[in-house]
């Protein structure tokens, strides 16, 4: 069987890092959508083509333990082929049942540049390959299996990229003991968001350590700073729910500074990010791991054009961007 499955990329709105200390966090989906290709096999090879992965300039590293690592344009980044391997494998555990594939996998957004491609790569490869073998997983099953991969991979993960790209939306997201729970949140319709990247010098997991080694240095410092995170986020959602832009704006711009204190920005992003408030922005903040990467404003849709003219001017590259769109899908299938 043939199965063609999507799933889109993320923004955070508010709460990364905290996220990993198990802190609440508001994240939307994007229109930019990774696409997995899965075919079975008669025998038990698994074959993994990378078509179009936005990222020029390819070197690839192998490293003992395995890891397989791109050094591309955005900077250094974990290959998507090693969360589709994990992704397969876990799947397959999890089934009790395994079968060679052909898999290819598109992208319509950069790969590694802090919009969650990862995962969104995790949960289309878990979509693709599980009906392909001829099962119809849950979604709730399908965001587990992804974040179980992004874990595996990277060592740590909160459950907030793969779920986000799984279920799709706008959602606020909480965590219990080893689980997640999601709430999808109606924002109002006149809520616009620029999304800007510069080049990525760190990968996520870089970044989660470095926090967590900040963490080791001067634990009741920034514990009180990730417990700030964690009582903005929940004021973020008030915000959000009355239609407050201004007040959800202030909320970002408070959010950056805390991870600016947390050590994950960078000059080439707080200059992004004060750029845009000068040019009018509601407010604005660095977007998912930093260290790089992605920056998101929230913005008037007057001002959409202003804004990417100045992230552009410092050379930032501004990505028209839609948010709250569909999770994951299955695009095609055919025996
Ligand atoms: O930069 P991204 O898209 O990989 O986002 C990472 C978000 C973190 O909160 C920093 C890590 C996590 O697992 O939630």
């Amino acid at each position: 069987m043939k199965v063609l499955a999507s799933a889109p990329g993320k923004v955070t709105l508010y709460g990364e890092h905290a996220v990993v200390y198990k802190k609440p966090a508001i994240v939307a989906s994007i229109d930019k959508r990774i696409y997995v290709s899965c075919k079975t096999r008669d025998d038990n090879s698994v074959t993994i083509r990378a078509l179009n992965l936005q990222v020029p300039g390819v070197i690839l590293t192998y490293s003992q333990d395995g890891e397989i690592i791109f050094e591309t344009d955005y900077g250094r980044v974990l290959s998507a082929v090693s969360y589709i391997k994990e992704a397969i494998s876990l799947t397959s555990q999890f089934l009790g049942s395994f079968k060679g594939a052909d898999l290819t996998i598109e992208s319509s957004m950069p790969v590694g540049a802090g919009l969650g491609t990862s995962a969104a790569v995790s949960v289309a490869t878990v979509a693709a390959y599980s009906k392909a073998v001829g099962y119809e997983l849950e979604l709730k099953d399908i965001a587990r299996l992804a974040w179980s991969t992004e874990k595996n991979v990277q060592g740590i993960a909160s459950p907030m990229d793969t779920s986000i790209s799984t279920f799709g939306g706008i959602v606020y997201l909480t965590q219990e003991n080893d689980d997640f729970n999601i709430e999808h949140l109606d924002i109002p319709s006149d809520m616009n968001v620029v999304v800007g990247y510069v080049k990525r010098q760190f990968k996520t997991k870089d970044m989660v350590e470095l926090v967590k080694r900040y963490r080791e240095k001067y634990p009741d410092l920034i514990d009180s700073v990730i417990d700030t995170i964690g009582n903005l986020v929940v004021e973020a959602k008030k915000a959000l729910l009355k239609g407050d832009l201004k007040y959800a704006g202030e909320l970002m711009n408070i959010n950056h500074g805390l991870l600016d204190a947390l050590g994950v920005s960078t000059k080439e992003l707080n200059d992004l990010v004060y750029i845009v408030r000068a040019f009018g922005a509601y407010g604005s903040k660095l977007s998912g791991a930093g260290g790089g990467g992605s920056m998101i404003a929230l913005v008037d849709k007057e001002k959409v054009s202003d804004i990417k003219t100045a992230i552009s001017i410092l050379n930032g590259t501004p990505l028209p961007t839609k948010i709250g769109c569909e999770g994951v899908r299955i695009e095609k299938a055919e025996e």
